[in-house]
């Protein structure tokens, strides 16, 4: 039988290529709009009722925000609301599913960014909420070890429709690129690989991995 993992937000960017490139388990695929794919539902996790699934392994949570201001004008409903959809989102999910995980000996794999660990201009709020979704991670991974291993993987800039702001003309994507100590910016199967990594390797737990051009690391 195939292993169940349920990506919430598989239907875009970064979480449709974990679920394409998640070919040999079953997905079940939660977002907001309509889609096409397979055990695909429309499910909004912050306010719908989310569903039982039996058999459940693995549990990828994909959405997320990128609202870049300087820091005066920054009110308290933007770090309220990328709070909500980064670690409240996550928690609610997390919270309704982590019995079932926990009887198969289940993986929880996460998004953080490499703004929390790299100082950034402008990232004050996304990076408040993505460095506490990583610090809730690595709780929760010690909380549930051995049972449920949790971790976090941290994209740069990657080509999304969430990055299409910052990536809508060639010379922001170059720009982009140049920041980068490999000179790229990051394609969604760059980040997929790694959610592979850590639904697969039953040896890690409570881990940040940076994929982001070496980003977070070199100068
Ligand atoms: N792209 C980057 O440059 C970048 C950089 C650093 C970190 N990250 C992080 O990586 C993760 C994935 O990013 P991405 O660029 O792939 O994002 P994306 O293209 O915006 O995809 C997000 C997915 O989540 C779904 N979604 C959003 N809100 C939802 C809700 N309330 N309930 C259910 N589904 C919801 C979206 O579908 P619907 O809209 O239909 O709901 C979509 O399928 C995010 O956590 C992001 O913060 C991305």
């Amino acid at each position: 039988m195939k292993k169940k993992i349920l990506v919430v937000g598989g239907t875009k960017g970064i979480g449709e290529s974990v679920v394409d490139l998640l070919s040999e388990y079953e997905c079940v695929v939660f977002s907001r709009n309509e889609s096409a794919l397979e055990n695909h539902l429309v499910c909004d996790v912050l306010k719908d009722d989310l569903p039982d699934i039996d058999n459940l392994s693995g549990l990828v949570y994909c959405p997320g925000s990128i609202n870049l201001k300087p820091f005066h004008r920054l009110s308290e409903e933007d770090f309220l609301q990328d709070f909500q959809i980064n670690v409240l989102g996550a928690v609610r999910v997390i919270q309704k599913y982590f019995r079932e995980l926990k009887r198969n000996k289940g993986s929880i794999v996460l998004f953080g960014t490499v703004a929390a660990h790299q100082g950034m201009s402008f990232h004050a709020s996304i990076a408040a909420a993505k460095g506490g979704l990583e610090a809730l991670g690595r709780s929760l991974a010690a909380e549930w070890a051995p049972h449920i291993r949790v971790n976090i993987v941290n994209p740069s800039l990657t080509e999304t429709s969430l990055a299409d702001g910052l990536l809508n003309t060639d010379q922001k994507k170059e720009n982009a690129a140049l920041r980068h100590p490999l000179k790229k910016i990051g394609q969604p199967i760059d980040i997929a690989k790694a959610v592979q990594l850590c639904l697969e390797n039953e040896w890690m737990t409570g881990q940040t991995i940076g994929v982001d051009g070496g980003m977070s690391t070199l100068k």
